[in-house]
């Protein structure tokens, strides 16, 4: 037997018992007479102790194991003299009797603690040994659990998992796909699925009308905190359904996650706001509720006065900023510098300040009085105390800089808790998205997304205002999920494509094996994604989901550890009648 318990299990409790233990070497502490070693495992930590006194060969043995050594040890469990009750199996040691060095190691790059010497690419790396890290270990932990209790809620709500090819051919997803060359037909490549969102729905074509699948979907796209190359969706879809029975079954999933694991119970129905509402309000799609401090358009009662900056502007909206009267100019000044960054965009900032003692005092007070000030102060339901910040612009451009502005005032006033959760549906998003540039239509969803019924009729008149029966969850400002219900009607379908400027040979070029499918009794459908790395960091507490994922890529794209994309052999190459230009230069 190699070992009879784990390195996170020994109490007061066992005291006296004989055990064997097995493990890594964390630290190793020689006190004179005494010599300490942390040992530990996927389970916790637990001290050895050696003594020279009564076992002087075994100590020294004990003295010259470096970090990371594998070891197995027998030993005596004792009560500590000195007890650590920052660690569960802080109260007991383990008088060793005998030692067997299972393996030694090389001395790590970086300390394998929680505080650790390590930087980030150097961790990548050794991504392997940076998986021993106690809150790495955890995050692991997390996500299996949540994997787990996914497919319990799935199950016992009647869906079944199936599995869905991973070459597969484009589909008509938002981001680039990544692409295979195939071998036995040269010249013809798979792409690597955006997401199953063709397959389920063909899925639902052959009857199987409660899907559900964790799976892997790549994206070719600029990543992020919350974007990997690669990720996992919860992938979701159901047969006669409405989009109620569809948000009370994931809502439910939600709920049984947040209670089983993170021990949360929610005691309302999840908000549900439609996107214009979340638009004007938040000036985003994805709200995040852990706080006020909502946008108001204050266009109406600035304009007019004579001040330039409103005048010219088309859009002039606020926050209310409690309790931050008081700041300074340099406070101020940082601010208007945040609000001018590029990816900011808003030209300028404008503040109200509305002293304890009642004054109003405002960056612009030489064109406005002091009644019209505290119309916007009333506008703005503020509070003695407070401070209001304007933006002035392009109403499409000052919304996401308020946005911004927002989530900045909220995590300086720490009003955005790792502990707090505000899950919220949003809803009745638009169908299409306008591209300027190339002066057509796309679907902001996806082209089987089905336009919410009352406005069909408006889909040849006037695209744009037509809403989707489309719906995201967001908590905490992350859009953790999304999907819709789906066009199952062949002529509604036909309309799709016609707006989004499909011809019908590209049409059967591209969707041909889904149009056909939905010619033999598509049942009305719709169904959801969630991403789950993005679900497990949020539960995890972090905002980036790269520690949530045992082996993932760096910000461009790179696999540090294994060290790719890598270049392949010219044999590889020539099989695949692939040329490159490092070929190519190669030849020159
Ligand atoms: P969507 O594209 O909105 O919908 O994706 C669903 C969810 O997946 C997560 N997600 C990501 N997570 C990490 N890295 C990425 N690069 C990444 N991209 C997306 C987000 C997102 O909400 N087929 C549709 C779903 C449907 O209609 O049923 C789809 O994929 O949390």
């Amino acid at each position: 037997m190699y070992r009879t318990h784990t390195c996170g299990e020994l109490r007061t409790g066992d005291t006296g018992k004989e055990v064997i233990l097995c493990g890594w070497i964390q630290i190793s502490r020689d006190l004179g007479g005494m010599t300490f070693i942390d040992l530990r495992d996927r389970y916790g930590i637990t001290q050895l102790v050696f003594n020279m006194e009564t076992n002087p060969g075994l100590c020294t043995q004990a003295r010259k194991l470096g970090r990371e050594f594998v070891v197995q040890a027998r030993g005596t469990v004792r009560e500590r003299s000195n007890k650590n009750l920052k660690i569960p199996t802080g109260e007991i040691e383990i008088d060793v009797a005998q030692l067997l060095v299972l393996n030694p190691s090389e001395l790590p790059p970086f300390t394998i603690e929680e505080d650790t010497d390590g930087g980030d690419e150097l961790r990548m790396k050794y991504r392997y040994l940076d998986l021993r890290r106690p809150s790495v270990r955890d995050n692991m932990i997390l996500r299996h659990r949540m994997a787990r209790e996914v497919r319990n809620y799935m199950d016992s709500a009647g869906f079944i998992e199936i599995e869905t090819p991973f070459l597969i051919r484009s589909t008509p997803e938002g981001a680039r796909d990544f692409i295979v060359p195939s071998r036995m037909q040269p010249g013809s490549f798979y792409a690597l699925p955006q997401s199953p969102q063709t397959l389920k729905q063909l899925l639902m074509v052959s009857g199987f009308d409660r899907y559900f699948q964790i799976v892997r979907c790549f994206r070719d796209e600029d990543l992020r905190a919350d974007r990997q190359p690669e990720f996992t969706q919860i992938d979701c879809e159901m047969s006669f359904v409405t989009r109620d029975d569809i948000l009370d079954t994931f809502e439910g999933l939600i709920r049984h996650l947040f209670k089983s694991v993170k021990g949360i119970e929610f005691s309302e129905p999840f908000r549900r706001m439609t996107y214009d509402e979340a638009m004007e309000s938040y000036g985003t799609d994805k709200p995040d509720l852990r706080f006020g401090m909502e946008i108001r358009d204050l266009t109406a009662i600035v304009k007019g006065h004579g001040f330039p900056l409103f005048d010219n502007s088309e859009y002039i909206g606020a926050v209310n900023i409690p309790g931050c009267s008081g700041f300074s100019r340099k406070q101020l000044d940082e601010l208007t510098d945040f609000v001018r960054r590029p990816q900011s965009g808003a030209p300028g900032l404008v503040w109200l300040k509305y002293g304890t003692d009642g004054t109003l005092r405002s960056s612009a007070d030489k064109f406005y009085s002091a009644e019209d000030l505290m119309l916007w102060v009333e506008k703005m339901q503020s509070h003695r105390g407070d401070l209001v910040l304007l933006l002035f612009g392009d109403r499409d451009k000052i919304l996401p800089a308020l946005s911004g502005l927002r989530l900045e005032m909220g995590s300086r006033l720490n009003l955005r808790k790792k502990d707090v959760f505000m899950p919220l549906w949003v809803v009745d998003f638009p169908l299409f998205e306008w591209d300027e540039e190339e002066k057509r239509f796309y679907a902001m969803h996806h082209p089987f997304t089905s336009p919410i019924p009352g406005d069909i009729q408006l889909m040849e008149t006037d695209p744009s205002a037509v809403k989707a029966d489309a719906y995201d969850l967001v908590i905490n400002g992350v859009e953790t999920g999304g999907g819709s219900v789906r066009i199952h009607d062949a002529s509604l379908q036909k309309l799709m494509f016609k707006t989004l400027g499909f011809t019908e040979e590209e049409v059967t070029e591209q969707f041909g094996f889904i149009t056909e499918a939905f010619r033999y009794g598509a049942p009305p459908h719709g169904g959801i994604a969630f991403g789950f790395d993005r679900l497990v960091a949020l539960f995890g507490g972090q905002d980036s989901i790269r520690d949530f994922i045992a082996f993932p890529k760096n910000n461009s794209g790179r696999d540090v550890m294994l060290d790719t994309p890598a270049p392949v052999s010219e044999i590889q190459l020539k099989e695949l009648m692939i040329e490159t230009g490092r070929k190519k230069q190669g030849r020159e």
